[in-house]
């Protein structure tokens, strides 16, 4: 039975004392959230706040903390960037990879974000592989092509044992910070082509243990019917991750 995600992108908000507010105020609903080994939450804040929300979900079961990106660089003079090895030292467990913010705004191209899946491997983390097309490949009605080509330049390079490993989000660009949310429909339609392709490449054993996340403007609203679906394991959000009720609401919606 594959994995239950939802996963709170935070990217680039919250001040220090906001960031330790929202983790508690999410945590202190441990309870009601129905959480297992099947149904876990990931919480993705900005990089100074990671060791100190790793250190606070410590003792919470089935909470889980994620870094928004990692070097594509093992070590060494890189100012700036911060490594898988930094992550794994400080307890992060999954790594977001090739969000389209990322490879719009960081010029991210498959092959750097395929050394990135492979320097979080390294570290035993699990990373989070963000694909999905813009609004005039969807208006073309080339988004399967479009898909299928990041997936046979980034992920398919990987070994059985490595795909494995690793949650794919399906993050359509015109549905990020839209309030245009994918339909059920149009969102299981990919996932079920993302899941037929890897089974095409791996066989459908591995195919079938896959986490596959939707992303794009997933609310308290939409979450449960997003959910209702064959091929949709689970959420990548980003700004209702920033409101405990929301977040909480949304983590509700997904049956174990
Ligand atoms: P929104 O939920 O704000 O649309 O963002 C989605 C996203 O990019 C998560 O990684």
């Amino acid at each position: 039975m594959r994995k239950k995600i939802i996963a709170g992108n935070w990217k680039m908000n919250t001040t220090y004392e906001e960031a330790i507010a929202l983790v508690n105020d999410i945590t202190i609903q441990e309870n009601q959230l129905h959480l297992s080994e099947n149904k876990i939450v990931v919480i993705a804040p900005p990089f100074p706040y990671l060791a100190h929300c790793s250190t606070l979900l410590k003792d919470k079961a089935h909470f889980y903390i994620a870094a928004q990106n990692c070097s594509e660089h093992s070590k060494g003079a890189y100012t700036g960037e911060v490594s898988a090895a930094m992550l794994a030292s400080i307890q992060a467990n999954y790594i977001i990879v090739g969000h389209s913010e990322r490879r719009t705004y960081f010029q991210e191209t498959d092959a750097v974000i395929l050394q990135k899946i492979k320097q979080a491997l390294q570290q035993n983390m699990t990373p989070i592989f963000c694909c999905g097309e813009p609004l005039h490949i969807r208006e073309n009605n080339t988004h399967f092509e479009f898909i299928q080509a990041q997936l046979q330049n980034c992920i398919f390079h990987l070994s059985d044992d490595e795909i494995k490993k690793i949650v794919i989000a399906y993050e359509p660009i015109w549905a990020i910070g839209t309030g245009k949310t994918a339909t059920p429909q149009q969102a299981q339609e990919v996932h079920c082509y993302i899941r037929n392709e890897i089974k095409n490449n791996f066989g459908a054993a591995i195919s079938a243990s896959i986490s596959i996340l939707y992303g794009g403007s997933v609310n308290a609203t939409n979450a449960a019917e997003l959910f209702d679906t064959n091929d949709i394991d689970g959420g990548l959000v980003g700004g209702a991750s920033l409101n405990a009720t929301d977040f909480t609401t949304i983590i509700k919606a997904m049956q174990a």
